[in-house]
């Protein structure tokens, strides 16, 4: 591996997403869980050789929202494993030379959890003001129009203390009221807690969300066109999120965390932070590193998640990007998660190689989701099979079908759980084909060029920290930059289109690799790409 002194793990990682209760399962109870994961970290650390893994939440949770509606945030949901499990966990992925972020949710908990019981147990309760309690309007109605971001309003009544709590997602996620010092120690002390037993991180999830309005001011009715970039939230775009979320007094959450992760820090384990942030305009986007670069490390770049997938768009979201970071900043790109549909579902197939080349050369840390490797496209799900609470709002939002269990082989349910076990979503049907067994014995599939890509990754500078440079004279339907450092000079050359493509370079040179793993020819100043074709090629 390339030796790059100068920059930090999280800045050279690649980042593997699990979502472990899809992972793998082995308490037979058709959930994934922590052992899982650690039966699977060699597949992690060698066969696929990623560098960093985030785990999605695994706390005790009723799963209103699968793991996002936590009771206790300082242990392990007994489905999923317990203290001693997430320990060895992480042991093991040290040993890897490998690193653990952990979702860490810091706006809301469970409906469940102690400190709303206690809060909604009476309007005198010591922990009433941990949550955001608000009186009703004279007529009986919510006190503003803020909504749910899963469709509704987000205000909830409390028929026993006659005050409606305001929740940002499910009505079983009562929102924190950070602007109580209680809270927010105890909410610190949760990231402490973590720290102490090692983490290397955390993915801040909904950190944006984290205050509001104090006033409680109602959202203005949303009349802009939806940025290109971003994907219909359905009723909740009716809005602009004005005064529910992104107020300015989270800049300094964001400080205090930060302060805390690097007291936490050494040089052999410098500690990092990503924030779940959905903001599209540039520069509202880059104020989440911080004005001194002292906040969270990175907001993550969603852009790429939701871009019509044309040249243009793509080539325009990496100049946004380029164009807003801060200087010292790092950037970050990220092609699917657990909410959004699957990559190969929304590109196709052919592109979706494409896209993933274009994910692993950029400048800045790439985030994969699990599956994607294989090109996993949506489950299908029958309206029984529906899980998501948003999927049963509004099916079309659903995201039960990025969240099926992952295809390891051949043998029933795909080798995520025994065969007499249901699992919780159903495997997708293609599974007898699209696995990873299946796919490692087939030398040109998708998961060996992801495994080849992240090798040649690992062992190039230039992929990991060299310079970004668009290259103009790329021909229309194609998108390619260079990455380049004093001695290695790259180009990555994407087509969009079913056709053949040419274009010309500065001087010869030879495929790294291509989408197609066929080729490593050398070449005179012409590179030709055939219909869906992305290669990687080093000039000279
Ligand atoms: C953000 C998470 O990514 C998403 O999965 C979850 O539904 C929301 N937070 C609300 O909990």
């Amino acid at each position: 591996m390339v030796n790059a002194p100068d920059q930090l793990w999280w800045q050279r990682a690649v980042i593997y997403q699990v979502y472990p209760r899809s992972f793998q399962d082995t308490n037979h109870d058709g959930i994934g869980d922590l052992e899982g994961v650690l039966r699977r970290l060699d597949y992690l650390s060698e066969t696929l050789g990623v560098d960093a893994v985030w785990l999605s939440p695994f706390y005790p949770s009723p799963d209103a929202d699968f793991g996002y509606d936590i009771t206790d945030f300082k242990a392990v949901d007994p489905r999923l494993g317990t203290l001693e499990t997430f320990d060895r966990l992480l042991r093991e992925i040290h040993a890897r030379h490998m690193r653990l972020i952990i979702d860490l949710v810091v706006t809301y908990t469970s409906d469940q959890h102690p400190w709303f019981i206690e809060s909604r147990r009476s309007r005198q309760s010591a922990k009433r003001d941990w949550f955001m309690w608000a009186d009703a309007k004279p007529d009986g109605s919510p006190p503003n129009n803020w909504l749910s971001a899963f469709g509704g309003s987000g205000w909830e009544w409390d028929a026993q203390t006659e005050q409606y709590y305001y929740h940002s997602f499910t009505k079983h996620q009562p929102d924190l009221n950070w602007r109580n010092p209680e809270v927010r120690e105890a909410m610190l002390d949760v990231a402490r807690f973590w720290l102490e037993r090692g983490v290397d991180g955390f993915r801040v999830d909904a950190a944006h969300w984290i205050l509001k309005d104090p006033e409680l001011r109602d959202n203005p009715p949303n009349t802009a066109p939806r940025p290109l970039v971003a994907r219909s939230l359905g009723e909740y775009d009716s809005q602009l999120h004005l005064y529910d979320k992104g107020h300015p007094d989270c800049h300094e959450v964001f400080r205090a965390y930060r302060r805390l992760i690097d007291s936490y820090s050494t040089p052999e384990q410098p500690r990092f932070a990503i924030g779940e942030i959905h903001v599209f305009d540039w520069q509202e986007w880059a104020k989440y590193y911080g004005v001194q670069l002292d906040e969270l490390h990175m907001p993550f770049n969603f852009a790429l998640v939701g871009a019509p997938w044309q040249p243009e768009v793509v080539r325009s979201v990496v100049e946004g990007m380029e164009g807003a970071l801060p200087h010292g900043a790092w950037g970050n790109y990220v092609l699917g998660n657990h909410d959004e549909a699957r990559l190969a579902s929304r590109i196709g197939e052919a592109q979706a190689r494409v896209a993933t080349l274009l994910l692993l050369t950029l400048r800045g840390t790439p985030t994969m989701y699990y599956g994607d490797e294989l090109g996993m496209v949506n489950g299908v799900l029958t309206p029984e099979q529906i899980r998501d609470p948003w999927g049963k709002n509004d099916p079309a939002l659903g995201r039960d079908p990025a969240r099926t269990p992952m295809q390891w082989d051949a043998s029933p349910n795909a080798g995520f759980c025994a065969e007499h076990v249901t699992p919780w979503l159903p495997v997708n049907p293609d599974y007898p084909m699209r696995n990873v067994a299946t796919q490692l014995a087939e030398p040109r599939s998708m998961l060996n060029f992801v495994r080849h890509l992240l090798r040649l990754r690992q062992n190039s500078r230039a992929l990991q920290q060299g310079t970004y440079r668009t290259l103009e004279s790329a021909p229309q339907g194609c998108y390619a930059y260079y990455r380049s450092t004093e001695s290695e000079r790259l180009v990555v050359a994407l087509n969009f289109t079913d056709q053949e493509v040419s274009l010309h370079l500065p001087s010869s040179g030879r495929v790294l690799i291509s989408t197609h793993m066929d080729r490593n020819e050398r070449f005179e100043r012409e590179l030709v790409l055939r219909a869906d074709e992305g290669c990687l090629v080093a000039l000279g």
